[in-house]
C-alpha cells in the first residue's frame, strides 16, 4: 500500500448489525414497531419516565453484549488491516465495528456502552456496573444518562463527520434507510467526483449519487467488495 492511500469512508446504519441479531428501527418488527420513540428516545421521555428510558437502554445493552460482529464488520476491519485508509461514520450505538477491529470509528448517535452527564453531553463516563440507575450521579453532581443522542437533540459529532465525508475518495453506505437528519445529509457532503456505493437488501433509496447499489445483505455485499478491492489492491 502506498502512503497516499485513497480514503474509503463508510456510513453505516442499523442494517449492518442486523445479521448480528440486533434489530433495526424501521424494518418489520423493528425497534420503533415495539416502542414509541416519544416514550424512550426523547429528552421529554427522560423527564417524564426516566426509569422506562433506562430499562429500554438496559435491554438494548444486553442485546449488544450478546451480539458478535458479522462478516460485514470484519470485512471493513480487514480492509484497514490490509493497509486501506478506512474511516467509519456510524449511526449505530453498538460497538461491533470496534470489536471487529476497526480503529477509526465516529459515532453520530452515541455509544450505548458509555454514560454521560444529563446536563452536559461532553461529559462522558464509564458505564456503572449493572447499568445506570436513578440516583447515579456524575462527578459534577448531575444524573447519569445513556450516552445516546435522542430525537430533537443536537448531534455533536456531525461537523466532524462532515469533514470526514468531504475527504472521501469513495463513499460506501451500508444498512441505513437514510431517514434521519442530519445523518442522511452526509451523503451530500461527499465530493462531487466521489463515487458512492449503497449496500442494502432494499436499496430502494433511489439517488443519483449511487454509482452502484448492491441489493444484498451487508454480510454478503461487504466481503465481496472487500475481496475485490484487496485483489485489485485499489478501491473502486
Ligand atoms: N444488510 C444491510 N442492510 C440491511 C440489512 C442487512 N442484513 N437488514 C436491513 N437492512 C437495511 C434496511 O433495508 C434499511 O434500509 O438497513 C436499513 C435500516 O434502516 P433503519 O431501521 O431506519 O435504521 P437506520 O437507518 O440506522 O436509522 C437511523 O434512526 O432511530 C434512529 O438513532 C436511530 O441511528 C438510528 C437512525
Amino acid at each position: 500500500m502506498t502512503d497516499s492511500q485513497p480514503r474509503l469512508v463508510v456510513l453505516t446504519g442499523a442494517g449492518i448489525s442486523a445479521e448480528s441479531g440486533l434489530k433495526t428501527f424501521r424494518d418489520g418488527d423493528g425497534l420503533w414497531e415495539n416502542h414509541a420513540i416519544e416514550d424512550v428516545a426523547t429528552p421529554e421521555a427522560w423527564v417524564r419516565d426516566p426509569e422506562l428510558v433506562l430499562r429500554f437502554y438496559d435491554e438494548r445493552r444486553t442485546q449488544v453484549r450478546r451480539a458478535k460482529p458479522n462478516p460485514a464488520h470484519h470485512a471493513l476491519a480487514e480492509l484497514e488491516q490490509a493497509g486501506f485508509d478506512v474511516r467509519i461514520v456510524t449511526q449505530n450505538i453498538d460497538d461491533l465495528h470496534e470489536r471487529a477491529g476497526s480503529r477509526d470509528v465516529l459515532h453520530l448517535h452515541g455509544e450505548i456502552l458509555k454514560a454521560r452527564s444529563s446536563i452536559d453531553p461532553r461529559l462522558l463516563y464509564p458505564l456503572p456496573r449493572g447499568g445506570i440507575k436513578l440516583g447515579d450521579l456524575c462527578d459534577k453532581g448531575s444524573q447519569l444518562r445513556p450516552h445516546v443522542v435522542w430525537f430533537g437533540e443536537a448531534v455533536p459529532t456531525y461537523p466532524h463527520a462532515c469533514d470526514i465525508v468531504a475527504e472521501a475518495d469513495l463513499l460506501l453506505v451500508v444498512g441505513t434507510s437514510l431517514s434521519v437528519m442530519p445523518a442522511a445529509m452526509l451523503v451530500d457532503q461527499a465530493p462531487v467526483e466521489c463515487p458512492c456505493i449503497l449496500v442494502d437488501p432494499k436499496a430502494s433509496h433511489l439517488s443519483p449519487r449511487w454509482v452502484k447499489a448492491l441489493d444484498r445483505p451487508a454480510s454478503e455485499g461487504l466481503p465481496t467488495l472487500a475481496e475485490h478491492w484487496k485483489r485489485e489492491n485499489r478501491l473502486w
